[in-house]
């Protein structure tokens, strides 16, 4: 394909190609990324690992001792004036997604970023204000949004098998060596809080932390949050490098039953006070599901058609708001309310009925 020519008409046909998605950070997730790219290129052909970038020669090494000959790179810098590299999947640490992000957005790329969006909330605003400016699809890697096991437990509550929801429960937990400018909320946080939006549709309205750090100089290694929402709903989240089990669990308590799901294997039973179901789901490959999705938002957003990313950037710029609300409560040790656009209305107005639980309780 001839990607030299740039009149309006051929860069309509260059986004009909499989998109060209380059990978900026290929460590330990990016690897993953990289590893799903070329699986779906090779199944579906609808996209094309265009370039490999990390700023490390020996990350470098690695990748091309597993994936072979690709198009690797120490820097992006080429490929923000690059036609042909119309997408970028951003891999590379936390403390890098606002300037990365930022610089595709402004070249007019299409962008997924890793969780979290950015570390600080108008740093991700930002992001959200560019990618409406360049007309450019942004999605965050909420990659349980694509969880099967989420799904079904979301069409479960729904269908009020569990009766009033009373509250539900996170536990993030996993071994790690203590982190050098890293904490706990910031890595593990973006999951419970966006799940928890997921199967209520609401985000909360005041958020209290506790935490710290144990090992030497580390930051914070473990934290305990609740998430207040409307009509009493509360989301208990437990954050932790220290405990050696790894769990990636969500319980729901309700009225007439509890709902308890394994994010990992997917697998939700239904514990009722007579008996436990299990509630068979087929297991999503989640991070493949999150990069097909966001290549269909990419396709139809060039082909100027409707349509809902599951996954976008408002949403990862909520969870942000979350996340830095959650660590204000940890610094200033108390309760704080969250501030996002909607929530003041919400707050002012009138008690309002969820659905979730009978106000009259
Ligand atoms: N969705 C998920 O479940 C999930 C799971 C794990 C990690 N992540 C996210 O993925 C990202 C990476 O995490 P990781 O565990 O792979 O970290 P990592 O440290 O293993 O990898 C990061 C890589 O980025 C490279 N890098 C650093 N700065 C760069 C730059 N400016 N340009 C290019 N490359 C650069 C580093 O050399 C390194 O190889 C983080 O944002 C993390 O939150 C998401």
């Amino acid at each position: 394909m001839d990607v030299l020519v740039i009149s309006q008409e051929q860069e309509v046909v260059i986004e009909m190609m499989p998109l060209n998605i380059s990978v900026v950070g290929a460590g330990y997730w990016g690897k993953k990324v990289i590893r799903e790219i070329l699986n779906i290129s090779q199944t579906t052909g609808r996209v094309r690992l265009y370039s490999v970038i990390d700023n490390s020669p020996t990350i470098l090494e690695q990748c091309r001792k597993e994936f072979g000959p690709l198009n690797y790179r120490l820097n992006y810098h080429d490929l923000l004036s690059d036609k042909a590299a119309s997408v970028a999947h951003i891999c590379s640490p936390n403390n890098t997604h606002f300037e990365v992000a930022s610089k595709f957005l402004r070249s007019r790329k299409h962008v997924l970023v890793e969780k979290p969006l950015a570390l600080r909330g108008r740093e991700a605003d930002e992001l959200v204000r560019l990618a409406d400016t360049t007309h450019r699809v942004l999605s965050v890697g909420h990659v349980h949004r694509f969880n099967n096991g989420v799904k079904e437990l979301k069409r479960v509550i729904d269908s009020g098998v569990l009766g009033d929801i009373y509250y539900l429960r996170f536990r993030w937990t996993g071994l790690l060596p203590p982190q050098k400018d890293r904490d706990v909320i910031t890595d593990l946080g973006p999951h419970p809080f966006d799940i928890c939006n997921n199967l209520l549709d609401i985000w909360p309205t005041k958020i209290s932390c506790r935490g710290r750090g144990y090992r030497g100089e580390a930051g914070d290694e473990v934290a305990f949050i609740t998430a207040e929402h409307l009509d009493g709903v509360n989301a208990s989240i437990e954050l932790s490098w220290l405990d050696m089990e790894k769990h990636r669990d969500v319980t729901v308590v309700g009225s007439d039953a509890v709902a308890r799901l394994d994010c990992l294997d997917q697998k939700l039973v239904i514990q009722k006070p007579d008996k436990t179901e299990e509630v068979s789901t087929a297991p999503s490959n989640t991070l493949q599901e999150e990069i097909i999705h966001f290549a269909e938002c990419v396709e139809r957003d060039s082909d100027s058609k409707a349509y809902t990313n599951r996954s976008d950037g408002t949403l990862g710029a909520s969870v942000v708001r979350l996340l830095e609300t959650a660590k204000q409560s940890l610094r200033e040790e108390r309760t704080v309310r969250v501030s996002l656009p909607g929530i003041e209305e919400l707050l002012a107005g009138e008690p309002t009925q969820t659905g979730f639980r009978k106000l009259t309780n």
